[in-house]
């Protein structure tokens, strides 16, 4: 006896949906119609006392892009547990179930607490890098502008002219997740309540010598006035830039902004570019933290759909307790990073042991494989094959998630 059933969400259950996860976060976000379009009542579950709604979860609609390639991915989101109810079980059911359920052969999400996730299978795969850039220490690249290489676009449409730039991105960076139309007009709403004393947000565009947009940048700034002079907060949301001129300007734009002397952006890759242009990378202030989390929940897909930097003939021996069906031997073979993969079912003996976690960690190529020998967490039958496998899962640029969702 529990004390709850889990069951699919419906539509109607939206509002409640939507009231239950606001409470678990102390976040305040209201229903709305664009809300009620995504809501995909048949890939949230809801765990009921009665007729209340007692814990959600639920699963957005994407893609991503992994090594080599852009796959469907369960993008999970809004797990709460009304506060009442916790440390009952609660959480453990309604994810497990959505684990064994999702269609998808890997699952996503970022973790509000680092412990939450890894007894479920999920590895933390891609690093996050924050910046706390000081302005007036960072030295930022020289560029000379042409007239009209850098302009703004308002608000309205802009989603139009941007997602083919997000969609470029998807094919040289691991981690970032695909938007939908709906996805760019929720992803550019600026309601004037969620700002938190900050401007409305400014639509920064470069443009090639053909006139077309080739990178954005999405910001905001803060008013800000120490006893020394102006000291303005730049918050950078997200910069996309496909040609290394484009990206070269934007940040020059942004880091020598009149009057601003501090720059927040907490969405950088760990091996971000701009760290090779400009003159004071400590001034960048950068700290790392776990960003997507990854769970593999079909094996033979996951590993079938993604690319490999080297060439691969590898038996991994899986163990996954929360889906059974999952664990076992998998030769995995792959001629190199341009060459399709294929991953099977064997009974040959295991080169490799390891996890689902670890498995989930190392997918996106931003985590070692080798890196979980020294903890155990990987263990190597034959000699070689750590570094074989270490190397092929790798990729040369690392992965980054670019939103919270
Ligand atoms: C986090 C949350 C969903 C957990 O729900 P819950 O129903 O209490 O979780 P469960 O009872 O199934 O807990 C399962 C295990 O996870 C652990 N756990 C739960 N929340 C945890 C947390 N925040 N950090 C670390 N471990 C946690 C529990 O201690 C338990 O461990 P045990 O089996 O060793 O005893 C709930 O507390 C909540 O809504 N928190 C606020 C919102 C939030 O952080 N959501 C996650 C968004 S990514």
């Amino acid at each position: 006896m529990t004390g709850f059933d889990v069951r699919a969400a419906v539509a109607e259950d939206y509002e409640e949906f939507l009231a239950l996860f606001r409470g678990a976060m102390m976040f305040e976000m209201q229903a709305d119609d664009l809300g009620r379009r995504m809501f995909e009542p048949e890939r949230a579950l809801v765990a009921v006392d009665g007729d209340e709604i007692i814990g959600t979860t639920r699963a957005l609609t994407r893609d991503l892009s992994v090594p080599g390639a852009v796959v469907p991915a369960a993008h999970v989101t809004a797990v709460g547990v009304r506060a009442t109810h916790r440390r009952r079980g609660v959480m453990s059911e309604l994810i497990s179930r959505q684990l064994r359920e999702v269609p998808e052969a890997i699952a996503v999400l970022w973790a509000s607490e680092p412990g939450i996730y890894g007894r479920f299978g999920y590895g933390a795969a891609a690093w996050g890098t924050s910046y706390e850039i000081d302005l007036r220490r960072v030295g930022p690249p020289a560029v000379r502008l042409r007239p009209g290489e850098l302009g703004e676009l308002p608000a309205e449409d802009a989603g139009k002219h941007l997602a083919p730039l997000l969609r470029s991105l998807q094919e040289r960076r691991p981690g970032i997740s695909g938007r939908s139309e709906l996805g760019w007009q929720k992803h550019l709403l600026d309601k004037p309540d969620d700002r938190g004393g900050k401007t409305a947000r400014r639509i920064l565009v470069h443009r090639d010598d053909t006139g077309a947009i080739d990178g954005y940048a999405l910001w905001r700034g803060k008013l800000s006035w120490e006893s020394s002079g102006p000291a303005n907060e730049v918050s950078l949301e997200e910069l996309v830039a496909i040609e290394p001129s484009a990206y070269r300007a934007l940040w020059q734009h942004l880091l020598t902004l009149d009057l601003a002397a501090k720059l927040e952006f907490g969405y950088a890759a760990i091996d971000e570019p701009l760290q090779q242009l400009v003159t004071t990378p400590t001034a960048l202030n950068r700290r790392v933290t776990e960003s997507l989390w990854l769970r593999v929940t079909d094996v033979v897909r996951a590993l079938d759909q993604r690319r490999y930097a080297v060439p691969v003939d590898l038996v991994f021996e899986v163990a996954d307790d929360l889906i059974p069906a999952n664990a076992g031997r998998y030769r995995l073979t792959a001629a190199g990073p341009v060459a399709e993969a294929r991953c099977e079912r064997t009974l040959d003996p295991a080169d490799l042991s390891l996890a689902v976690t670890e498995l989930g960690a190392a997918y996106l190529g931003g985590r070692p494989l080798a890196e979980f020998a020294a903890t155990d967490r990987i263990t190597e039958h034959t000699p070689g094959a750590l570094a074989t496998a270490t190397a092929a899962f790798g990729w040369p640029a690392h992965p980054v998630s670019i939103e919270i969702f």
